[in-house]
């Protein structure tokens, strides 16, 4: 089975991007055959900022390795790299109605939280379709939120199918990782960098620290037993809790007797010790950011290696050239 998926190098990474998607591509390339990639073209619907854009590329792909993303199975490469994606996106639209694009409630969500409403951010979907087509894709584990575009990809495959009358594409589906909660942020909503409530991956540890002795919480009093339901750290804590740790964090809301302050505390020893160990690995890999740039090349090559011939069975069916 062919798995593909692609993050948008938009912001740092936090642990909601973590335990909500990247967590699952590094453990479906032990079973699939697996392409991830980095979406540059779709991140400069909202970065217009060249020396910016090309960190927070290199820095995705060093955090990739850096959680488990195996080269040597995985394939790993920048959206850019394929310049058979913009041209098959071109193909794609002109099959593709308007209606179909304006029913998108991403569109209307990024606008609502300040992204200009450009042409591009509305086409959205469509390169998204062709990221997915490319590589013949059959499934592409997304998260709830981007379902509605999958199903804009397979519209668009039935649309093009059915204008030539040939069919090129693979239908792919969608996995929606339902049994992943969404992960709280500081103040108790959904953790996401538009919120600014995040707690990143990388990034200096102080800053970490700084950020999980901010959660927000309640003024129950430290001898009282403390609400759980809606609760920011006790969402947080139970994520991150090894097994033999969840009966103490249990009884600390129950029983009453530990203070929020001693609970971050233990959260931040919890961090430290999930992700401490990736954490020396990106910095290890920001030394050698050639070999982050080899894992990228050959990884467009595994990519091409689909892509070029299905890009000359396409434009034989279209009619261009
Ligand atoms: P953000 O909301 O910070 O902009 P993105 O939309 O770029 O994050 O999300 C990238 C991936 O991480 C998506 O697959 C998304 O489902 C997942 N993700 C983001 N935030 C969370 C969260 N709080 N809980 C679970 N998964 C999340
Ligand atoms: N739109 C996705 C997101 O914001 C990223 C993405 C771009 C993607 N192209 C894709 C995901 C193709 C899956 C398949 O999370």
């Amino acid at each position: 089975m062919r798995v593909l998926s692609g993050v948008q190098p938009s912001g740092a990474l936090h642990i909601g991007n973590y335990f909500g998607a990247i967590r699952q591509f590094v453990e479906l390339q032990h079973e699939h055959d697996c392409y991830y990639f980095l979406a540059d073209l779709h991140a400069l619907t909202s970065v217009h900022d060249a020396d910016r854009l090309r960190g927070l590329v290199t820095d995705l792909a060093t955090a990739f390795l850096a959680l488990g993303l195996d080269p040597g199975k995985a394939a790993l490469y920048r959206q850019s790299d394929l310049p058979e994606i913009p041209e098959l996106t071109w193909y794609l639209s002109t099959v593709t109605s308007m209606g179909l694009l304006q029913r998108c409630h991403s569109f209307k969500d990024k606008v609502a939280q300040g992204v200009i409403p450009s042409h591009g951010l509305f086409a959205y979907p469509v390169l998204m379709a062709a990221d997915v087509l490319i590589v013949r894709a059959n499934v592409v584990p997304v998260g709830r939120d981007q379902k509605q575009h999958l199903e804009v990809t397979r519209d668009i495959v039935a649309s093009f199918h059915a204008t030539y009358g040939r069919e090129v594409f693979t239908m792919p589906e969608p996995m929606i990782g339902d049994e992943v909660a969404v992960v709280p942020g500081l103040d108790g909503q959904k953790m996401s960098k538009s919120y600014g409530n995040t707690i990143d991956l990388f990034g200096p540890e102080k800053e970490i620290r700084q950020r999980i002795m901010s959660i927000t919480t309640d003024s129950t009093p430290v001898e009282a037993p403390k609400p759980k339901e809606g609760n920011a750290l006790y969402g947080l804590l139970k994520l991150f809790a090894p097994a033999g740790e969840r009966a103490w964090v249990e009884a600390a809301f129950d029983e009453g007797g530990t203070g929020y302050g001693e609970m971050k505390k233990r959260l931040f020893a919890y961090y430290l010790a999930t992700f401490g160990e990736a954490r020396r690995r990106f910095e290890e890999l920001r030394r050698h950011p050639e070999e982050v740039e080899a894992v990228l090349r050959s990884g467009a090559e595994r990519a091409r290696a689909i892509a070029v011939p299905l890009m000359d069975e396409v434009r034989a069916i279209v009619g261009i050239r």
